[in-house]
């Protein structure tokens, strides 16, 4: 496993649409891990392998709190089959647009299709953090943050931060 650099606004990978993936394999599995051990190192609890520079519709997510044990997940070629017509508010953070949260609305509850680390499809039933954070991560394989759901002033405000932040390191 190896740590992969995470990708920041404005990188233009970050607005790309990913590629489905063909086949769950040790290649993908390899990725997966790599992603995994980048998302806990930053630390995040969601990570799409858009934001390490990949393009494929790949996500890891781990929203077991610190007290608990470890629960990876893993999503390849996830898709919404159904969302609510009631939204919740969250605030959301990404690792790509760091030291950044806002509030943004979704649906508040989804229901999934995808493929696990073992290319098994499942489907299931999202709400609370779980359905947040799956939106969040799902946009990000379609080139779109969370501060795409914000206003343009909020979104260039955030922009601006983080250049200022990379600049500093
Ligand atoms: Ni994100």
């Amino acid at each position: 496993m190896a740590l992969r650099e995470i990708l920041v606004v404005p990188h233009p990978a970050l607005k790309q649409v990913s590629q489905p993936v063909e086949r769950v394999d040790d290649e993908l599995r390899a990725l997966m891990d790599d992603m995994l051990e980048t998302m806990y190192d930053a630390p995040g609890i969601g990570l799409a392998a858009i934001q390490i520079g990949v393009p494929k519709r790949v996500i890891v997510m781990d929203l077991a709190r610190q007290d608990e044990p470890k629960q990876p997940q893993y999503f390849v070629n996830p898709e919404i089959l159904w969302s609510s017509d009631e939204t919740a508010p969250y605030e959301e953070g990404c690792l790509s647009v760091p030291e950044i949260f806002d509030e943004v609305d979704r649906p508040a509850r989804v229901k999934l299709r995808y493929l696990n680390y073992q290319g098994e499809q499942i489907e299931e039933d999202a709400d609370g953090m779980y359905a947040v954070c799956i939106q969040h991560e799902m946009d990000h394989l379609d080139g779109v943050l969370f501060i795409d759901h914000l206003s343009r002033l909020k979104r260039e405000q955030a922009i601006k931060k983080v250049k200022k932040l990379v600049r500093a390191a």
